[in-house]
């Protein structure tokens, strides 16, 4: 079910939002958790992976992950604070991959000693630290090679990680140098390659590049997995995106056809559109033309507006027309203009700029919507803000998923000398 207003007003998995809100207050993340289903069985459905790993860094809520694992999904963790939720949540190591860029030796030592499945190796200078770090321990470790294919993802720079200015990966030089010190080493065991060229791909086309970079490269080196990343783009308002899921599983299909193993580390697909922030508005001010409507939490709560220049639909939870439709789909309801800001002591503090809204009236809720990826995870105490609630829709019951911080927890590893 998912997100979806019925009658212009906005439900979460059957339940009406107005009525969380009345229970739980606002700021708050809200999570529907039959979205998160949903998404996992299309990537089940349409590419049909050896292995699916969840991208921890996406988002790293317990509850969240412990579901999706439960869905059978594994993980992938990019620090040693993410490999530490998985063994919260009790996953299997070894169907997980490591995919982070700068692997401290105390990491190393962790992610080896408990198992971990793959690590992704970004350059052959890390070989050598994990050779001695797996030799020392006595284990036997599958290692997938980072390639930085350059090639484009078409999507915003932040988020694009596979062309030469990036950091991410090796190029040939350093896969070819890797190759010759995995033969050297009785320790490590090359299991194939990792490609993620980026965040939100916009198109066919980068997908399709990838695929007839890894064929080509195939025929020159045998390997047994390819890793393709994510970047499974999902909708954020009601442009058209220009690829689907099932698309992009026919050009994976090539893959497999040639008797590769694929392995996908989706985040954003899985949790994006799965999550909204629900703000209230606490101020409603006008200067010259421009009206403001100034929310109870901002940037430090969802960052991804001012960083990636993202448009998120923002809306209020009971629009004006009786509309059935899912909320990235519902464009200008309303005819006063606004900007939509936070408290904060910033010009980049605002969730979205010019849209239509209906009135809004001080103390009414709004949704901010596809905010469950990078969303919360990337939140700060930026001002002196605390952390938010997070609660999630399972089986048609509210329940709570982590705690609002209070004020004072702010400073709590601070030392007064
Ligand atoms: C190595 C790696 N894999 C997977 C992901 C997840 O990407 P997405 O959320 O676009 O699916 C990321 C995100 O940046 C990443 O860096």
């Amino acid at each position: 079910m998912g997100f979806y207003f019925e009658k212009g007003r906005l439900f979460c998995d059957g339940v009406k939002v107005e009525e969380i809100v009345a229970k739980t207050g606002t700021p708050i993340f809200l999570y529907s958790f039959d979205e998160l289903k949903a998404r996992v069985n299309d990537l089940k459905q349409y590419i049909d992976p050896t292995i699916l790993a969840y991208a921890v860094k996406s988002n790293g809520t317990l509850a969240i992950l412990n579901y999706i694992k439960e869905l059978g999904s594994t993980f992938d963790v990019g620090s040693l604070g993410e490999f530490k939720l998985l063994q919260r949540i009790g996953a299997d190591p070894m169907r997980s991959v490591f995919s982070g860029l700068g692997k401290t030796p105390e990491c190393l030592d962790a992610i080896i000693s408990n198992n971990i499945g793959f690590i992704s190796i970004d350059d052959p200078g890390e070989l050598r630290k994990i050779d001695q770090v797996a030799s020392k321990l006595s284990k036997k470790i599958k290692v997938l090679f980072r390639i930085n294919p350059d090639i484009d993802a078409k999507t915003h720079k932040y988020i694009t990680t596979g062309l030469y200015q990036t950091k991410f990966g090796m190029d040939e030089t350093g896969f070819s140098r890797s190759l010759q010190m995995v033969k050297e080493s009785s320790c490590l065991q090359f299991s194939g390659i990792h490609i993620h060229i980026g965040s939100q791909v916009g198109g066919i086309e980068p997908f399709s590049k990838v695929v007839d970079y890894v064929l080509k490269l195939s025929r020159e080196v045998k390997f047994e997995y390819v890793d393709l990343g994510g970047g499974f783009p999902i909708p954020y308002d009601s442009k058209p995106l220009g690829v689907d899921i099932k698309s992009i599983g026919e050009e994976y299909r090539k893959l497999k056809n040639s008797g590769m193993k694929i392995i996908i580390e989706p985040g954003r697909y899985i949790v994006g559109n799965a999550g909204i922030l629900i703000t209230s508005v606490i101020l409603n001010k006008k200067i010259g033309k421009k009206n403001f409507l100034v929310c109870n939490t901002g940037m430090n709560s969802l960052i991804r507006p001012p960083l990636y220049d993202a448009k998120h639909t923002v809306l209020k939870l009971n629009l004006s027309s009786a509309i059935d439709q899912i909320p990235w789909n519902v464009d200008n309801i309303g005819n006063i203009k606004y900007d939509v800001v936070g408290p904060i002591c910033e010009n980049t503090d605002f969730f979205a700029r010019d849209i239509n809204l209906d009135e809004v009236k001080e103390g009414e809720p709004l949704a901010i919507f596809s905010a469950g990826g990078y969303g919360c995870v990337l939140s700060s105490n930026y001002n002196g803000y605390p952390k938010l609630a997070q609660y999630g829709v399972m089986n048609s019951r509210l329940i709570q998923l982590t705690k609002a911080e209070d004020c004072n927890e702010i400073v709590r590893n601070d030392l007064l000398i």
